[in-house]
């Protein structure tokens, strides 16, 4: 592929995994969520032929998806294209992503019969095509660029399942949650194993970390989230902990939940950027590495404004290994790619090491 060996852009070995392992490293390592997307003129290219459904069940269209970003920012993580949705679809849910409005849920998940029917999932064949594209793209990155492979974590794909799509309150989930707790457990039981085959099926095709997307688990009171979720989030991250890979464990809202996400595993916990990266390190402890916390609107601010937020953060982080630089949440479709690339060029110029071998 070309421009991937550009020498200027690939980074020293391992960046990336050594800032997940809390080893120090000579720049801080940096990717974004939603690095590949419609803020891309190569992607929305893609995407004038294909629809989002085409482009993840086509593993040659998703592995050169995965790798737009990679040769256009230089980052330092390649992410799968894929969508925490997909493992639903083989469950029985009938989903589509209408254009404008985000993923829509034809089957919503309401009862305790709904929850019954859903069928369960044989990763390997079900979700064969990921598979294909993380091995896909492993034979085309850089050995320096790490593939971060991902899943839903089963609160948030539940919130998707009984809303039956984006929620500002999350009320027909609490409500689920609240009236009928037996069948809430079958429900999150049924997501969490799921979530850990496909999981370790990424990292067994060749992901070399992955992230778990709890995007929506900040609606969520500690206690609610205690009884709730975290005990399924315990088991999607123990099982894929076992396989040796580091695992970034995400969620937005949940300056009054890290302490609980820590606790329910992750080498690496993401951070919004609602709490300064130093307050939530401090709170969290620093055995363990953290990945954050840009506001991605700030990649729509002026030059000047953007570098001033970069540079705070990278200050809060302080060089200490561990720090994974990353936007609080997805990059907005609005980003100027050249901000996106200007915030990488700014991570990389601060040097936090005398250089190595
Ligand atoms: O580059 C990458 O980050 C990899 C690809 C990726 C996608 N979705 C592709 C996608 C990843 C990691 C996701 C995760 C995802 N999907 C999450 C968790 C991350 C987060 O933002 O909290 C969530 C909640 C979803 C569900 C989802 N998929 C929504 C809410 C939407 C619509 C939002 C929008 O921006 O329109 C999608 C669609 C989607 N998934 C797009 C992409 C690039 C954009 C739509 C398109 O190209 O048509």
């Amino acid at each position: 592929m070309d421009g991937l060996s550009r020498a200027d852009e690939t980074p020293p070995a391992g960046r990336f995994l050594r800032a997940c392992r809390r080893q120090p490293v000579d720049r801080t390592p940096v990717w974004f969520m939603r690095q590949a997307g419609r803020y891309m003129p190569e992607y929305r290219a893609v995407r004038e032929k294909h629809s989002l459904l085409e482009i993840c069940r086509q593993p040659e269209l998703a592995a050169e998806v995965t790798l737009q970003p990679v040769r256009a920012l230089g980052v330092d993580a390649a992410i799968l294209f894929a969508d925490i949705l997909l493992p639903l679809i083989p469950m029985g849910i009938d989903l589509e992503f209408a254009p404008g409005e985000g993923p829509v849920i034809h089957s919503p998940v309401r009862s305790a019969n709904d929850i019954e029917r859903l069928r369960p999932v044989q990763v390997e064949q079900d979700l064969a095509h990921v598979l294909r594209a993380v091995r896909l793209v492993r034979g085309e990155l850089p050995a320096p660029v790490a593939l971060i492979g991902f899943a839903g974590a089963p609160f948030t794909l539940a919130s998707y399942m009984v809303e039956g799509g984006a929620s500002r309150d999350f009320r027909r989930t609490k409500q689920l949650m609240y009236t009928d707790v037996p069948a809430w457990h079958a429900l999150m039981d049924k997501l969490a194993t799921v979530l850990a085959d496909y999981l370790v099926a990424q990292v067994r095709a060749g992901a070399q970390a992955v992230q778990l997307f709890d995007s929506w688990v900040g609606a969520l009171s500690p206690d609610d989230y205690q009884a709730y979720a975290q005990p399924y989030s315990v088991r999607v991250l123990e099982a894929v902990s076992r396989e040796g890979g580091p695992v970034i464990h995400f969620g937005t809202g949940t300056a009054t939940l890290l302490e609980l996400m820590r606790d329910a595993g992750g080498d690496v916990i993401g951070i919004d950027w609602r709490i300064p990266l130093d307050r939530a390190w401090e709170r969290l402890g620093h055995g363990v590495a953290v990945q954050g916390n840009l506001d991605p609107a700030a990649l729509l601010a002026p030059r000047p404004e953007l570098e001033r937020r970069v540079e705070r953060i990278l200050d809060q982080a302080g060089g200490r290994p561990g720090h994974i630089f990353n936007l609080g949440h997805g990059i907005l479709p609005e980003t100027p790619v050249e901000a996106a690339r200007a915030v990488v060029e700014r991570v990389h110029a601060r040097q936090l090491q005398a250089e190595k071998a």
